[in-house]
């Protein structure tokens, strides 16, 4: 079986952070969100993989892919889709690596808990033409959406419906069999002019193909927006152990917190759980709970609470809540009383009073 991981798209959700940045590489607990589907998939025992790139972040995702591939364990190969046409566009130019074999597709920006290995199995074992893992959401409107007959199977797939006919939506991983060529092949773009993979699977359906549906049982998580991306950080990092690498000087440490090699934390307070690159400095600060803090980045005199700051910021006397900084941005003079919010995209400076 081939993985493909779907590594282009536009990430306009995500603005500003995706105006310099692929939203695939937003580092969520210090790793790049592309990572965890990459191990997710070589867990299942898939290692040739197509990675699906954009020419806008095509270079970021080759060289990100490239640093991570050994480690991980697998092979990529990279496969520009010139433009974000939908998700079964990506499919359909990646078609040439599929090459009519046993296909795993990841959407490049999804977490799925617990990983695939049991949904390749069970495809494995059924070896239906398709298969799809559900899970219930609260928004079904901004997601592809499955109608099941009572006897569990699908009578209709729809991409982000104004009435949705359940609250089950489509997790972005698939898995199809050589015959899903002739679906992405065969299929017309929708009204927004994307083709959808919805409808690719809808035409597997109404040609007579085994499409199988399971209920994921761990979570999912999009991270299409800024909330998502802040909502996976909050289900990952929890999830991890504590670790110190760094110097822990003066200060108090309570529940699971990684502090990476050559970071210091110095009169502070870091409240688990909380992840820690490598060359930090924190002073006088409050990190914590569910916060991210990039290598070399500084803190001083400042509170992070439930946010992502990533490689090389400097926070000096401001208090940040449920907050993305991008790599390299400056918050310094004197921050307001209170805690803010704010989104800011790479190299961004703001100076307070
Ligand atoms: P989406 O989040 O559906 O699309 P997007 O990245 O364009 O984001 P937005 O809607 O905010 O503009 O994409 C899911 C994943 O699939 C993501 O990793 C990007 C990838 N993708 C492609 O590789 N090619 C495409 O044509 C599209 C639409 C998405």
């Amino acid at each position: 079986m081939k993985g493909l991981v779907l590594a282009g798209g536009t990430g306009s959700r995500l603005r500003p952070i995706t105006y310099s940045m692929a939203k695939q590489l937003v580092p969520v607990a210090n790793k790049p969100i592309i990572e965890y589907g990459l191990e997710d998939l070589v867990a299942a025992g898939v290692t040739e993989v197509g990675i699906v790139i954009s020419p806008q972040t095509g270079d970021d995702i080759r060289t990100a892919v490239r640093s991570c591939s050994d480690r991980i364990g697998f092979n990529p190969t990279f496969v520009l889709q010139d433009e974000p046409l939908g998700l079964a566009h990506a499919l359909k130019t990646a078609l040439p690596f599929v090459d009519g074999d046993d296909c795993l597709m990841y959407l490049g920006d999804n977490l799925v808990k617990g990983g695939v290995a049991d949904v390749v199995r069970d495809f494995e074992t059924h070896h239906p033409n398709c298969q799809i893992m559900l899970s219930p959401v609260d928004n079904p409107s901004s997601f592809g959406v499955a109608d099941l007959a009572e006897d569990g199977s699908i009578r209709h797939l729809v991409e982000k419906p104004a009435v949705p006919p359940s609250n089950l939506a489509l997790v972005g991983v698939y898995l199809f069999d050589g015959t899903i060529s002739e679906a992405v092949e065969s299929i017309e773009p929708s009204a927004r002019g994307e083709l959808e993979i919805t409808d690719a699977i809808q035409y597997l359906v109404d040609h007579g193909r085994t499409v199988r549906a399971s209920i994921v049982s761990g979570w999912w998580k999009d991270t299409g927006t800024k909330d998502d991306l802040l909502a996976a950080q909050h289900l990952v990092i929890g999830e991890l152990d504590g670790k110190i690498e760094g110097e822990v000087i003066d200060s108090e440490v309570r529940g699971e917190v990684r502090v990476g090699r050559g970071s210091r934390i110095v009169d502070s307070r870091l409240v688990g759980p909380v992840v820690i690159g490598e060359d930090v400095q924190v002073t006088r600060s409050t990190i914590g709970p569910e916060a991210s803090i990039g290598d070399g980045s500084d803190i001083a005199d400042a509170a992070v609470e439930a946010s992502i700051v990533m490689d090389g910021s400097t926070v000096l006397g401001w208090k940040i809540r449920s907050s993305i900084l991008g790599h390299n941005t400056k918050l310094h003079g004197a921050g307001p009383a209170g805690f803010v919010e704010m989104t800011l995209g790479e190299q961004s400076e703001v100076l307070g009073d």
